[in-house]
């Protein structure tokens, strides 16, 4: 077989995992995420009180998220200096390496400041679209879900997979809402007419510890209208990486548009009822 143009090869056509090395940037990665994990959790008392809110009245923010997106900025700044770093409380640095870093330092903001214990750091670096290496840590859960492009997925180092096949009938399938009232108004239509045709909805409240459900089978699939790279780049890497199949509504790789990801067998049945409900 003849290797594409680019430098890629049969399993990695567009070359992006050519001159990385995926187990320094899958070290990196789960490190960040880890040490971010612990100073969250140590921040909480003081950091609920600094509670504001972002894009809308229920969109909140607290010292501990701008502190955890510092801590790992600050730890790829220093490990490799020449990458491109992109996080949700604002960071934004531009390198030349072709690598970017994609940070959400908190998932799940309501639920840290509520105390609901479903919430995570999510640390992702890949090249353009394709993610190489990515970790989600779930501090309180103690749980830290990886996966290296490639090399399968694992929680606490242990591989995991994605659930059983099911019938859309029997899935039970998370989601999530954005924080605009007008677009929870239609994803609030798409969940009512779904609810009554499979197994049950769960709502958790962190897109990246969403995905890692569906990688390791807690749930059957999990979609969302609307979320931001940072939410799902490490997640979504470690989906796939455990077997989920991943995508748009249209069949592209998912986007800041809309995100399915799901065991092979039930990720067809699912995206063609949401087309249906006009998800
Ligand atoms: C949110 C969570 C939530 C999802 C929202 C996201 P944040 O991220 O992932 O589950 O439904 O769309 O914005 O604000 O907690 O980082
Ligand atoms: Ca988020």
């Amino acid at each position: 077989m003849t290797a594409p143009a680019d430098g890629g090869s049969a399993t990695d056509p567009a070359g992006a995992t050519a001159d990385v090395d995926l187990d320094e940037l899958g070290r990196l990665a789960v490190d960040l995420a880890e040490r971010a994990g612990e100073a969250i959790v140590e921040l909480r008392d003081g950091a609920v009180a600094t509670t504001t809110t972002k894009s809308s009245p229920t969109d909140p923010v607290t010292e501990a998220d701008r502190a955890a997106e510092r801590l790992i900025v600050d730890g790829i700044r220093r490990a490799r200096p020449d990458d491109t770093i992109t996080g949700e409380e604002g960071a934004d640095h531009v390198g030349t390496s072709g690598l970017e870093w994609h940070i959400d330092p908190i998932d799940g903001t309501t639920n840290y400041v509520y105390g609901l214990p479903a919430y995570g750091v999510s640390v992702a670096v890949g090249r353009g679209e394709r993610m190489l290496a990515g970790a989600v840590a779930n501090p309180v859960a103690g749980e830290l879900f990886a996966a290296v492009a490639g090399r399968g997925a694992t929680l606490n180092g242990d591989p995991i997979r994605v659930g059983r096949p099911v019938e859309l009938s029997a899935a039970l399938v998370a989601t999530g809402f954005g924080y605009a009232a007008e677009r929870r108004r239609g994803q609030a239509a798409v969940v009512a007419a779904l609810l009554p045709e499979i197994r049950d909805i769960r709502r958790m409240g962190s897109a990246a510890l969403d995905l890692c459900a569906v990688a390791c089978g807690r749930v059957d699939a999990y979609y969302e209208l609307g979320l931001n790279r940072w939410d799902f780049a490490a997640g979504v890497l470690i989906a796939a990486e455990a077997g989920a199949r991943c995508t748009d509504l249209g069949g592209g790789p998912p986007s800041t548009e809309f995100l399915v990801a799901a065991s092979p067998e039930l990720h067809g049945p699912l995206t063609r009822r949401l087309v249906e409900l006009g998800a």
